[in-house]
């Protein structure tokens, strides 16, 4: 008895702390508050469980006496009463288990609350930047770029216009010594005036890579220090990202500013969202 009445008590006390925990998350949550309802109910579900089957269950060895008829009045009665107490066990179970389901469920609920905490899908937004054909690469003061305006080895970093200080459109622009610059296969004519443009989000993390080392042509990554070949269409030469930085194909308007040709023919940033890319 001592024992159901635990298991019924700690599913009681689980029901409560699960719906507990599931009013505190809409009211806004409290994480305090709610990793202690968390431990309750699944405490509560566990103590319940324990002591459902220490004190409920049969414990053996079981031997059962075979007797042919039942000769006795005293062992009618005998046969009468168990069979009463095993009713009663039987009423005892059925409540412990409906118990036992509400508090499941409780928690089941408890637990589906905080998918909404994982926010709206991305969908296809990680794929895409905000440089379009046409846009203008400016300065973060918003300063369109000549390519003659750039010195030399030197890296700057642009935003396509109307869109500055927008994180996943931050691009590095490198204009090398001229004649240094071999495109890959399918990028010839990316880097007028040798200049190139990399995405500036490191691959590895998302760190950005702000360091560019001129006498080897290599951007670095401080956060772990990945290196990434420039003349190589920034390919990792070293530290843990193992994905090219995307390249941003450039052109020049009939002004002589810098533009895009298009977006970034690949996703910027690092690869967990697409691990498929090369
Ligand atoms: S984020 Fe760049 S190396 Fe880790």
């Amino acid at each position: 008895m001592r024992g159901a009445r635990l298991a019924a008590l700690a599913f009681v006390v689980s029901t409560v702390a699960s719906l507990s925990l599931a009013v505190v998350y809409v009211l806004g949550g409290q994480a305090q508050l709610e990793g202690t309802l968390l431990g309750v109910g699944l405490g509560g579900l566990g103590v319940g469980l324990v002591a459902w089957a220490k004190h409920l269950m049969p414990t053996g060895p079981f031997v059962q006496a075979r007797k042919v008829t039942l000769a006795r009045t005293g062992e009618i009665e005998e046969v009468a009463e168990s069979f009463e107490e095993g009713a009663a066990t039987i009423g005892r179970r059925r409540f412990l288990a409906r118990l036992l389901a509400v508090s499941l469920g409780a928690f089941g609920i408890a637990a589906v609350f905080p998918i909404r905490s994982l926010g709206t899908s991305p969908g296809r937004q990680l794929f895409h930047t905000s440089w379009r054909k046409g846009s203008r690469a400016v300065t973060d003061a918003g300063q369109p770029i000549r390519p003659a305006e750039l010195p030399v080895d030197s890296v700057l970093t642009v935003f396509p216009e109307g869109a500055v200080g927008v994180e996943d459109s931050q691009t590095l622009l490198i204009r090398l010594p001229a004649g240094d610059y071999r495109p890959l296969p399918g990028r010839e004519g990316w880097a007028p005036d040798d200049v190139v443009a990399f995405s500036k989000i490191c691959t590895h993390a998302g760190c950005p890579v702000g360091l560019y080392r001129a006498d080897t042509n290599q951007l670095f990554c401080p956060c772990h220090q990945s290196v990434f070949d420039v003349l190589q269409g920034a390919k990792p030469a070293g530290g843990p990202a193992t994905t090219a930085l995307p390249q941003l194909p450039l052109d020049v308007d009939g002004e002589g500013y810098l533009v895009a040709r298009s977006d970034y023919t690949e996703p910027v940033g690092p690869g967990f969202w697409n691990r498929n890319r090369a």
